[in-house]
């Protein structure tokens, strides 16, 4: 999974995990960390909707006009949007994904890889990177590098709403024990490479970044996107309404 180029059947791991979800109601999602650390989660999550969301209510409320969905995964977010009559494209690296999104009632969806992802100026309002999707812009620099790509793409003022999860509040030894390995190879700390697994299927090895709050301000910075607010939850997962940085930009005209 991830970077560039589209994937092969046998390795669309997460999109198969997906397609039993919605065929076979499978339920189970088995994501292998590089360090061997296995995590089993529940795919009900990606089928849910507006009623049993929380957070995500709440950072539905700062979208508008045109939306891009990056890793829609099963198009929870913007079947919802497309239901409130938001002008939605839902995209995603899993030609699977993107089957399931478009048999729920998806109309305009694509697949590609978020490095992929280039539109003319002005083609959208609003991205959206839900279900800790921040963490596809992989490491410090592919995502400096996107968000000024985006910058381009988008209106005037446009946002990103992106969801992560602060990789540093946990007392999980074998994630704190992971974030120091990271640091001592010169990535992130919480840069964690992984793939996807489902019955023979083998997603590719990637590198999904979670950062702390002050982490993502870096990554920001200088690039013409600033934080507007953060979104706590209960535990370490936030989002970031993320707006233009004005003050770049007419630094930049002059
Ligand atoms: C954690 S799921 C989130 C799905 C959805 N946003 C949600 O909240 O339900 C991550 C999604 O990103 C997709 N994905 C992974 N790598 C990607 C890439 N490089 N470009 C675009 N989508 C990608 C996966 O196929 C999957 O559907």
């Amino acid at each position: 999974m991830s970077e560039v180029g589209s994937l092969k059947p046998e390795e669309d791991a997460f999109g198969q995990k997906l397609w039993a979800a919605y065929k076979e109601n499978q339920v189970f999602e088995i994501v292998e960390r590089d360090d061997g650390y296995i995590d089993a989660m529940s795919l009900k999550g990606y089928f849910s909707g507006y009623e049993d969301w929380q957070f995500e209510q709440k950072a539905m409320k700062f979208v508008k006009g045109r939306v891009l969905d990056i890793g829609c995964g099963a198009g929870r977010h913007s079947l919802y949007l497309q239901n409130e009559g938001f002008d939605v494209l839902g995209i995603d690296i899993s030609p699977l994904a993107i089957k399931v999104c478009k048999l729920r009632g998806l109309r305009k969806t694509k697949v590609i890889s978020i490095e992929e992802v280039k539109f003319q100026p002005d083609s959208f309002d609003t991205i959206i990177m839900m279900g800790n999707n921040f963490g596809l812009f992989g490491n410090f620099k592919k995502a400096r590098r996107l968000l000024k790509r985006f910058h381009n793409m988008t209106s005037e003022n446009a946002l990103i709403i992106a969801v992560t999860r602060d990789p540093y509040k946990t007392d999980n030894p074998a994630h704190l024990e992971y974030h120091k390995l990271n640091k001592e190879k010169d990535r992130m700390g919480g840069q964690v490479k992984i793939r996807s697994r489902f019955r023979k299927y083998v997603g590719r090895w990637f590198d999904y970044l979670m950062v702390s709050k002050e982490e993502m301000k870096e990554i920001l910075r200088a690039t013409g996107w600033k934080v507007k607010q953060f979104i706590d939850t209960e535990d370490a997962q936030y989002v970031a309404i993320i707006e233009k940085d004005k003050l770049i930009v007419s630094r930049k005209r002059k």
